[in-house]
C-alpha cells in the first residue's frame, strides 16, 4: 500500500493532500505539522484556512484515508513518498537578505527526513523553491542515508488560492521532474500513478529536474508581468483618458496575448509572486546575469509604485490631508473568496493611509481583527521593532478599527477604498453608505467592482483605477511621490 506523509499543513499541503486522498481511496495520506494550533484546526470543524469546497473534500476522506497529525517524526519513517510543502519565505537577514529564499525550514525538513527514515523513499519538492535546490537536498539526504535510497522529485504547485479545490481537481497540468536515471525514471512514474487517478495522461508533464523547478519561478513571474504591464498602461490610462477595462479587452482579443489576468488593481498580493521573483532576481545576480535580474525586479517596482500611487490619488483628492479623517476600506485578504492577507496590497494602502493620519476602518468578510492589526503593526524594514499593536492618532483616538459590517465601517467616513474584489462589494447598498457619510464622498476603487457612473450619480467624487477621471480628480494637481 502507498503511504504518503507531506510535511507542512498549509494552504498548500492542506488542500493538495485532501484533493490527493479524495481521489486516491486506497492511498493513506498523512499531512504532518510541527504547528499544534493549525493540525487542531484541520481535526476540527473550523480549518485553519478559508478555501471555496475545503470543507466538503476533507469532511468526505477524513478519518478514512487523511488524516492530521504533529507526530511528524513518525508518519514520515512510515511513508514511501514524502511531500515537502513547507514555507520557503524570502530571507530578511544575512546574505541575500529581501532577495533570496529562506531555506531553513526545509533543510530542517530535509535532515528530519534523513534522521527517522529506515526504508527507502521518493522525495517531493512540493515547496516553491531556487533552481538547483534538489541537488542541495540530494546532498543532505545522501551524506546522512544509513543505507536509505532517496529519489528526490520537483513537482511544484501551480494551485491560486480562492480556487484551490477547483484547480486541484482540474489542474491546467502536472509538473513532475525527476532524474534521468532509470531510478529517476521509476519515481516520477510512481507520482504520476499517484495523479492519474483523476488528471489526464496529456496533462502531466514530465520535464528535468532544473526545468521542473525553473518552470514554477517562472510562471509565477510571467503571471505577474501581465499584472504589472497593465497595471503600467493604467496610469497611462488616468492621464490620456483612455479606459483599461477597454484596453484590456481589446489586447486580450488577440489570441497570443489571451484575455485572462490582465485586471488592472491597486497592486497585486499574495505570499508567492513577490517572494518568487525577488528569488529569480537573486539567483540571475548569483549567475551573473544582472540585466535578466533588472528586468524581473521591474515587475515589483511597477507593483509599489501601483500601490503608492492609489495611496497619493486619495491624499491628493481629499484636499491633500487624510489627517484625522476616517478612511473605510472595504476588503483587505489579497484576492478574493481568501483569508490570507500575506503581501496583501492592503497592508502597504493602509499603511500610507496611517502615515498620512488617516483613521481608518476595515471591513473583510474572511479577516479577523486580530489578523488586520498583525498586519499593521509589523514593518517590513524593521521586523525586530513592530509599532505597537494598536496604533493611535495623536489625538489619542484608535486608528485602526474593524468591523463585521461594511455600513457601519463607512459610517461618518470621509472616503471608501475599496481593496479587495468581493463579489458582495457588487451589491453593496452605496446609496445607504453616501447618506450615512461625510461631504463631499469619495470612493476610490482600487479593483474595479463598481460602476463609476452609477455611483457618481448617487454624489460619490469616484476615482477607479485606469478609466477615464471625473472633473474633482482632474482639477486636482497631481500627486507628488
Ligand atoms: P504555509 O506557511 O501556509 O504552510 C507551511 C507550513 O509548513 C506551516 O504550517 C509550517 O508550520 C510548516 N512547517 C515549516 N517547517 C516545518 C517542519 N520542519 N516540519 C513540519 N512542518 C513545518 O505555506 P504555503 O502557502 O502552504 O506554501 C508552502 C510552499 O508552497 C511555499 O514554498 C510556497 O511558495 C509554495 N506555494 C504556495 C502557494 C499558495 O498559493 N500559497 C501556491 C503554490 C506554491
Ligand atoms: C499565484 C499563482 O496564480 C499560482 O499559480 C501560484 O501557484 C501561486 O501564486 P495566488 O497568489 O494564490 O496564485 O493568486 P492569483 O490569482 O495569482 O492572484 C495574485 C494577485 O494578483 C492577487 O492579489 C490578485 O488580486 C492579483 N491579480 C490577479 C490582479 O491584480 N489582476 C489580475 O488580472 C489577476
Amino acid at each position: 500500500m502507498v503511504k504518503i506523509c507531506c510535511i507542512g499543513a498549509g494552504y498548500v499541503g492542506g488542500p493538495t493532500m485532501a484533493v490527493i486522498a479524495l481521489k486516491c481511496p486506497e492511498i493513506e495520506v498523512v499531512v504532518v505539522d510541527i504547528s499544534e494550533p493549525r493540525i487542531t484546526g484541520w481535526n476540527s470543524d473550523r480549518l485553519p484556512i478559508y478555501e471555496p469546497g475545503l470543507d466538503d473534500v476533507v469532511k468526505q476522506c477524513r478519518g478514512r484515508n487523511l488524516f492530521f497529525s504533529t507526530h511528524v517524526e513518525r508518519h514520515v519513517g512510515e511513508a514511501n513518498i514524502v511531500f515537502v510543502s513547507v514555507n520557503t519565505p524570502t530571507k530578511t537577514r544575512g546574505l541575500g537578505a529581501g532577495k533570496a529564499a529562506d531555506l531553513t525550514y526545509w533543510e530542517s525538513a530535509a535532515r528530519m527526513i534523513a534522521d527517522v527514515s529506515r526504508s527507502d523513499k521518493i522525495v517531493v519538492e512540493k515547496s516553491t523553491v531556487p533552481v538547483k535546490t534538489a541537488e542541495a537536498i540530494e546532498k543532505i539526504l545522501v551524506h546522512n542515508s544509513r543505507g536509505v535510497r532517496y529519489q528526490i522529485l520537483s513537482n511544484p504547485e501551480f494551485l491560486a488560492e480562492g480556487t484551490a479545490i477547483k484547480d486541484l481537481f482540474a489542474p491546467d497540468r502536472v509538473l513532475i521532474g525527476g532524474r534521468e536515471t532509470p531510478e529517476g525514471r521509476a519515481a516520477v512514474k510512481a507520482l504520476r500513478d499517484v495523479y492519474a487517478h483523476w488528471v489526464p495522461d496529456d496533462r502531466i508533464i514530465t520535464t528535468n529536474l532544473w526545468s521542473a523547478e525553473l518552470s514554477k519561478l517562472a510562471a509565477n513571474a510571467f503571471l505577474a508581468q501581465r499584472i504589472s504591464s497593465v497595471n503600467a498602461i493604467s496610469a497611462l490610462c488616468e492621464a490620456t483618458g483612455a479606459d483599461v477595462a477597454e484596453v484590456a479587452n481589446s489586447i486580450g482579443k488577440d489570441s497570443r496575448i489571451g484575455p485572462r489576468f490582465l485586471s488592472a488593481s491597486v497592486g497585486f498580493g499574495g505570499s508567492c509572486f513577490q517572494k518568487d521573483i525577488l528569488n529569480l532576481v537573486y539567483i540571475c545576480e548569483c549567475y551573473g546575469l544582472p540585466e535578466v535580474a533588472t528586468y524581473w525586479r521591474q515587475v515589483i517596482r511597477i507593483n509599489d509604485y501601483q500601490k503608492s500611487r492609489f495611496v497619493n490619488r486619495v491624499v491628493s483628492s481629499m484636499f491633500n490631508t487624510v489627517a484625522e479623517k476616517k478612511v473605510a476600506v472595504l476588503g483587505f485578504a489579497f484576492k478574493k473568496d481568501t483569508g490570507d492577507t500575506r503581501e496583501t496590497p492592503a497592508i502597504d494602502v493602509c499603511k500610507g493611509l496611517l502615515g498620512d493620519k488617516a483613521v481608518v476602518s476595515i471591513y473583510d468578510p474572511q479577516v479577523t481583527e486580530e489578523q488586520v492589526q498583525r498586519d499593521l503593526a509589523m514593518n517590513k524594514f524593521d521586523w525586530d521593532h513592530p509599532r505597537h499593536l494598536q496604533p493611535m492618532s495623536p489625538s489619542g483616538k484608535k486608528q485602526v478599527a474593524v468591523s463585521w459590517d461594511p455600513y457601519e465601517t463607512a459610517r461618518g467616513a470621509h472616503a471608501v477604498c475599496i481593496l479587495t474584489e468581493w463579489d458582495e462589494f457588487r451589491r453593496l447598498d452605496y446609496k445607504r453608505m453616501y447618506d450615512a457619510m461625510q461631504k463631499p464622498a469619495f470612493l476610490f476603487d482600487g479593483r474595479n467592482v463598481v460602476d463609476p457612473d452609477k455611483l457618481r450619480q448617487i454624489g460619490f467624487v469616484v476615482y477607479s483605477i485606469g478609466k477615464p477621471l471625473d472633473d474633482w480628480l482632474k482639477n486636482m494637481p497631481a500627486a507628488a511621490t
